[in-house]
């Protein structure tokens, strides 16, 4: 579904991705992990669109996307939950989602029925439904950022740290709906430095440092492998 190859993505003088390859197929779940300053943001933003590749290829679904502007990404079916959450604090949780329905032309039924089925998936969200985003807790606007990101029914959704700096319970509840949108259909490409956690879900995954790809294999794998294992396990292994 997703095929990157050889890409190269630079700010400035600064090198981010020096070659990254990796593969998704439709209907998987694929973790990428590593230290602060790998290239994984670097790496979902090129795929979105928001950065230039210098060189390298992205294809998504047999089209080349590499370069193409985000809207039309997106509307070729990539979704992506920012870093940082991205919410828009001053609107409400409504017009969050009705953002998040911007590349659809499928009309307010249609788009009235996505926000009922993302609702099902995070009930808090009918709830706050008139509230202001900015005054949700971090794991609501977490799950607003997912939602509003489901609005436009991605068939591959990139989630980039989802769990950061969120409370067990709700990081457990963020890794089950994850988990659950795959099972029912949605590819996933899931950032996360929490390796832990994201081992638990992924089928494959990838590590990147320094801007190239050091691994990539299964979770089991990754645990055969003494090094990563004590980099990526080691410090959390309880
Ligand atoms: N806006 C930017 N300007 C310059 N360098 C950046 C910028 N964003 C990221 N970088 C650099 O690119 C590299 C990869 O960063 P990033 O993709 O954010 O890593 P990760 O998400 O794995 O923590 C790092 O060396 C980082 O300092
Ligand atoms: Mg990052």
């Amino acid at each position: 579904m997703l095929s990157i190859e050889g890409l190269v993505t630079r700010y400035g003088n600064v090198t981010a991705l020096k070659g990254v390859s990796l593969d998704v197929a439709k209907g998987e779940i694929v973790g990428v992990l590593g230290p602060n300053g790998a290239g994984k943001t670097t790496t979902l933003l090129t795929v979105i669109g928001l950065l230039k590749p210098t060189s390298g290829r992205v294809r998504f679904m047999d089209r080349d996307v590499g370069g193409l502007a985000p809207d039309r990404v997106v509307a070729a079916g990539v979704g992506l939950v920012p870093e940082g959450r991205w919410i828009l604090a001053s609107m409400t949780v409504r017009e969050n989602l009705l953002m998040g329905a911007y590349p659809r032309h499928d009309g307010e039924a249609a788009i009235k029925h996505e926000i009922d089925r993302v609702s099902e998936i995070f009930p808090i969200l009918r709830e706050r439904q008139g509230q202001r985003a900015g005054t949700l807790s971090g794991g609501e606007q977490q799950m607003l950022a997912i939602a509003r990101a489901l609005m436009a029914r991605p068939k591959l959704l990139m989630l980039d740290e989802p769990t950061w700096g969120l409370a067990p319970l709700v990081v457990e509840e963020i890794m089950r709906v994850i988990r659950r949108l795959n099972e029912e259909g949605t590819t996933i490409l899931l950032v996360e430095q929490n390796a832990r956690q994201a081992l638990a879900v992924v089928k494959r995954c990838y590590v990147l440092e320094v801007g190239s790809v050091i691994f990539s294999g299964t979770p089991a794998e990754l645990k055969g492998e003494p090094l990563l294992t004590q980099t990526y396990l080691g410090a959390t292994a309880r």
